[in-house]
């Protein structure tokens, strides 16, 4: 069984094609990313109606990329994945276009994926899989989850942000600092040459005892630590800055994941999503849960961010599991905002 899949959520094109079996790893045979940074960096964030367009000009240039890569013809795809939600609507519309035109032209199903499942499975493709169960912290731009994770889509929600998502924290402080966009990347950048210590930021829900989050009170206080430099800062004031926000949002996520390691009893703890490649949450994640006797999966570093891979991915396990409800052509839609709990 080959899967092609596609991710078009937001600003990055994916493509890939996993092979799989009826059962064992599904494998990589090649993949394509095109990311949009470049162009939506001068409007200081993601331009949705942008966005679109050029995932319309990259789609099937890095699809027949990715044959040519794997030494496959269409005629050799299965089943077409593509990610159905969430995210932008416009976006997530040309991948799922693409995607369900491409299976009825061939006569094979098309299956619409949740972009957060592929996030979380994403581990699977790394050489240190992970076994079930275990407990999945999902970290991105748009999402801060905890979850329960029993088996390919048996996921059950023990926390999230109430407000801002761990990207958007890292996001947010990077442009109000004048770091641009994406921010999560150029903060961390920075923050490599600052003081963790420097300045003392609020870590909120930090000893609450659920296993939520709330990131936006914390951004204001970067706010006015920022203002309080004034406008002749110096590099090293604004590398402590950075930082010490780092260090604020890594201590609660670790701490929370650790936390959701104890209730649950889990001894695996899984990380996904864009905040996943943060070296420093790396650092903290292992040193924290190897204190307790846990392990710690991550997906490859590259595979962190948005790909084709999670989603053809997710399409095969889910198929593996016989979880897959394969559509042949008609109708299909897209599900901008879509919450994990309601996928089956
Ligand atoms: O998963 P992802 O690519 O897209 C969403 O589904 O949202 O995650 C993107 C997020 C952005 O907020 C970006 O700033 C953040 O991941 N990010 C990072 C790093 N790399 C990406 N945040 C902190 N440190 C990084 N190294
Ligand atoms: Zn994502």
């Amino acid at each position: 069984m080959k899967v092609l899949g596609f991710e078009s959520s937001c600003d990055e094109t994916g493509v890939a094609l996993v092979e799989a079996r009826s059962e064992g790893q599904p494998r990589l045979l090649a993949e394509a990313l095109h990311s949009q940074v470049d162009m939506h960096a001068a409007y200081g964030g993601v331009v949705p109606e942008l966005a679109s367009r050029d995932h319309i000009r990259r789609v099937l240039p890095l699809a027949t990329q990715v044959l040519q890569q794997a030494g496959c013809t269409l005629a050799d795809v299965d089943l077409v994945a593509y990610t159905r939600g969430p995210g932008l609507a416009g976006a997530l519309l040309v991948g799922a276009g693409v995607a369900v035109a491409l299976a009825a032209a061939l006569g094979k199903p098309a299956l619409g994926i949740h972009h957060l499942e592929g996030h979380l499975l994403s581990p699977f493709l790394a050489d240190d899989a992970p076994q079930f169960p275990f407990v999945a912290l999902l970290v991105s731009g748009g999402h801060t989850q905890l979850m329960a994770v029993a088996g390919v889509g048996r996921y059950e929600l023990l926390g999230e942000t109430i407000d801002d998502a761990a990207g958007e924290a890292f996001d947010k402080s990077a442009k109000l600092m004048g770091l641009g966009y994406p921010g999560g990347p150029a903060l961390a950048r920075l923050a490599d040459q600052g003081d963790a210590q420097a300045f003392a930021l609020p870590r909120p829900l930090l000893h609450s005892k659920d296993l939520d989050f709330s990131f936006a009170g914390l951004k204001t206080a970067v706010l006015t630590q920022h203002r309080k430099l004034g406008a002749v800062v110096t590099e090293q004031a604004r590398a402590d800055l950075a930082a010490s926000t780092q260090a604020a949002i890594v201590d609660v996520l670790v701490a929370k994941s650790l936390k959701a390691l104890k209730q649950t009893g889990l001894k695996r703890l899984v990380v996904a999503g864009g905040v996943g490649a943060n070296l420093r949450l790396r650092a903290m994640l292992n040193a924290g849960t190897a204190r307790i006797g846990a392990q710690v999966h991550y997906p490859p570093l590259a595979l962190c961010t948005d790909n084709g891979a999670m989603i053809a991915l997710a399409a095969a396990l889910r198929w593996q599991h016989g979880l897959a409800t394969l559509e042949h052509g008609g109708a299909f839609d897209v599900r901008p905002r879509w919450p994990l709990a309601e996928i089956s």
